[in-house]
């Protein structure tokens, strides 16, 4: 317990538990506590001296506005994000935050989500892998990470209120995974829960999440604060573990608070619980560390290559891309988005940034070309003919054309979500009319979630999809366009055919305040690879500048009883320039007792490679990598596992197949388990057989060979009910039942 907590009063230690302002934690000057700075966002500090809203309306410091999550979770780089992750913190020391309000870590569970450009992806490893980094890069400049929306924030309807409700696989294997891998690796300052109800109760006061999982089976050492208002109930959260709620809202919270304590509703070891949480942190926050000066510059090139290794190239017929910067035609640069960059999301992480690229002016700065201008369309949607008419009429006088489209913030934010994943009308008539006019066209992609791409891919020779790319990413579209970088971004999202295809979509976004994941773990590649849908571009897709060939996979399992393996692959680069690729594995389970998706991605590795250049990558998977949740544990069961390695979840051409020969894991069987279930355990049906022998030969006769298929789904209790009318005396069959439940618990889950 931190040493203070027994010098305050119940006052100021209820006072603790919520915020002194919107942005800071209170002070308790006597005993030099001082206030603590929270503030958004994941990609760049949004620090505001004046007013304080937590939508992004107000203004705010400048600060390097890097690219957003559904970029860098393109990149499939974490030595890249903790990169930022650094330049992050040093800018947040510089103005005086001690937290920062990231990462967003949330599953894209629907491409409709109006927050998914703040998300990785649709796969828990590659986001809790990326996370990791960013935590680690803030924390080593001695700032606080809040990892959010801890769980199940995967809609921005009804966000505040609605309830997920999510079977508890679903939630170990794809909704918290990434949490529990940040926690367990980088043990963050805080987690932040989020506003929505996880099987009925608020994340803000949900014990289970917040206790029983968060510290209880993974470790966590920080303290959890509250989404701003999540908080619903002060004393039930506190009860539930939340150690902060923010904003500060006057004295309600800590009133109520005490008073809870006074009139015995509210353990006071409770209150002194999340105090000694809150002020640990402080304190290892406010270990003296030298001043730092951030280097903005360098953050904005840095910003830039990001948002370069970050950009999904989808297309690229005839190799058009890269274009000569030097000789030739002239080149048509379309669309309102080169011009007027879109390259933040909407909502509590907008920043100003320190300076904004816009791609027309870098173009030109990196060409001796000629280069024209037209805007296409505009924001407003309103008669674009107009527009559209010179646009057309420049295509058709120049050699190629440069086409920049996208989604504005009227079409996704936090707050809201989507209706549809379409372009506006006005774009989709805009590329319609300017291939006609030219079919050399390049389409540069600036949105937060997914696109269709019907009437582009296909149609135009080459797209691609830079996300919302941060300050520099108009001239990291200039850079890839003449090849002064390589598109290095890799899928982090399916990109689907149609909105109806989607794994959500019958289940989306839920009514009547309920929302059900009855999709399960099938999320995203793991829905499109178990229907069979064929998909627009698959997830860990990409294409780059130069070419890769995988070779030699081997894969490694030093002792088949144990889960675990080592898998090897050589990549070669056989192009003629430098380039990356995304090594990925991905590990099937052949034969399981419960349904389990076709391929998980279970390990990865970004190279970078010359022209002929040879590497051989080590990949270690452990035996997470195998098991799937069941009954309160992970299990591995024994059997055949295919090892797939290749660039994309539907390229892989490397295949193994391992055998594991682990012990079967065993149900213990409890007091709702069937007798099929009873059987399967070893020492189970001995236990049951010994029980009915007292009963009499009608009621073992029950539990024969030849009728036990007729009992087997039978609940324990009600066979034991029909066994007792043969009994010769009345029986306690609560008695019976816990006899036998202690009896095959002792034994454990024995491996057959
Ligand atoms: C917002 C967001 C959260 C943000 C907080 C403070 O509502 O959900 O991500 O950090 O409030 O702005």
């Amino acid at each position: 317990m931190h040493p203070h907590v027994s010098q305050l009063t119940l006052e100021e230690k209820a006072g603790l538990l919520s915020g002194g302002s919107f942005w800071k934690t209170r002070a308790v000057d006597r005993l030099g506590i001082p206030s603590m700075v929270l503030t958004d966002g994941p990609h760049g500090v949004r620090y505001q001296r004046e007013d304080s809203d937590h939508l992004g309306l107000f203004d705010s410091e400048p600060a390097t506005s890097f690219p957003t999550a559904s970029a860098t979770g393109s990149s499939w780089d974490p030595e890249l994000v903790e990169e930022m992750g650094r330049a992050l913190g040093a800018e947040s020391r510089a103005i005086g935050v001690n937290i920062l309000l990231g990462p967003g870590v949330n599953m894209k569970r629907s491409p409709l989500c109006g927050r998914n450009f703040e998300y990785f992806g649709e796969d828990p490893l590659l986001a809790g892998v990326l996370g990791s980094a960013w935590v680690r890069g803030i924390q080593s400049q001695g700032v606080g990470a809040s990892v959010k929306h801890y769980a199940a924030n995967n809609q921005e309807t009804d966000r505040m209120r609605v309830s997920a409700e999510v079977d508890e696989r679903t939630l170990r294997e794809i909704y918290l995974p990434a949490f529990e891998r940040i926690v367990c690796e980088t043990q963050p300052a805080t987690i932040m829960c989020s506003y929505n109800k996880v099987n009925g109760v608020y994340a803000s006061q949900n014990r289970w999440l917040l206790s029983d999982t968060l510290r209880g089976d993974w470790g966590f050492e920080g303290y959890v604060v509250s989404d701003w208002g999540a908080v619903v109930d002060p004393v039930a959260a506190v009860a539930a573990g939340l150690d902060l709620a923010m904003p500060g809202a006057g004295e309600s919270v800590p009133e109520s608070i005490v008073e809870a304590v006074r009139s015995g509703n509210l353990d006071e070891a409770s209150v002194d619980t999340a105090v000694s949480n809150i002020l640990t942190v402080h304190d290892r926050l406010l270990a003296d560390r030298p001043a730092v000066t951030p280097d903005h510059a360098a953050n904005h090139a840095l910003a830039r290559r990001i948002a370069t290794e970050s950009s999904v190239l989808l297309t690229n017929e005839g190799s058009i891309l890269p274009l000569e910067a030097g000789q030739g035609g002239n080149i048509a640069v379309i669309g309102e988005f080169a011009r007027t960059p879109r390259y933040q999301g909407a909502g509590s992480s907008h920043i100003k940034p320190t300076r904004l690229d816009d791609a027309l002016s870098a173009i030109r700065a990196m060409s001796d070309r000629e280069i024209g201008f037209a805007a296409g369309f505009s924001f407003d949607g309103a008669d674009d003919s107009t527009l559209r008419a010179e646009a057309v009429e420049l295509a058709s006088r120049s050699e190629v054309v440069v086409l920049f489209l996208g989604l504005s913030d009227a079409e996704e934010s936090e707050g809201f979500d989507r209706k549809n994943l379409l372009l506006p009308e006005t774009q989709r008539l805009l590329v319609a009319d300017v291939v006609a006019a030219n079919p050399n066209v390049i389409v540069v992609l600036s949105n937060g979630g997914v696109v269709t791409l019907d009437g582009i891919a296909g149609v135009v020779p080459a797209v691609l999809e830079m996300w919302l790319g941060g300050q520099a990413s108009g001239s990291a579209a200039a850079e890839i366009l003449f090849g002064a970088a390589e598109p290095g971004g890799r899928l982090a999202e399916t990109i689907p055919l149609a909105l109806s295809h989607n794994p959500a979509h019958v289940n989306w976004p839920g009514s009547d305040g309920i929302v059900r994941y009855g999709e399960g773990v099938y999320i995203g590649y793991r829905w499109y690879d178990a229907t069979d849908r064929e998909v627009a571009f698959p997830f860990g897709y990409g294409l780059s500048y130069t070419r890769f060939e995988y070779s030699d996979l081997a894969v490694r399992v030093a002792d088949r009883t144990v889960a675990q393996a080592t898998v090897q692959v050589t990549i070669e680069n056989t192009g003629a320039r430098a380039g990356s690729d995304v090594v990925q594995v991905y590990v099937g389970d052949v034969e399981s007792t419960v349904d389990r998706p076709a391929r998980e991605l279970k390990g990865f590795v970004k190279v970078h490679l010359e022209p002929g250049e040879r590497r051989t990558v080590t990949i270690d998977l452990d035996d997470r990598a195998f098991a799937f949740w069941r009954q309160g544990s992970w299990v591995v069961e024994p059997g055949a596992f295919t090892i797939e390695v290749g660039s994309h979840s539907r390229s892989l051409p490397l295949r193994e197949v391992i055998e594991l020969e682990v012990p079967t894991p065993v149900i213990v069987p409890d007091r709702d388990s069937t007798v099929a279930e009873w059987a399967d355990h070893p020492s189970g049906m001995k236990a049951l057989r010994e029980v009915l022998s007292h009963f009499g030969p009608a009621a073992e006769a029950m539990v024969g060979e030849e009728t036990l298929q007729m009992v087997g789904s039978m609940p324990l209790r009600t066979m034991l009910t029909f066994a007792a009318q043969a009994a010769p005396e009345t029986v306690d069959l609560d008695e019976i039942i816990e006899s036998l439940l202690s009896e095959v618990q002792q034994a454990g889950p024995v491996p057959a």
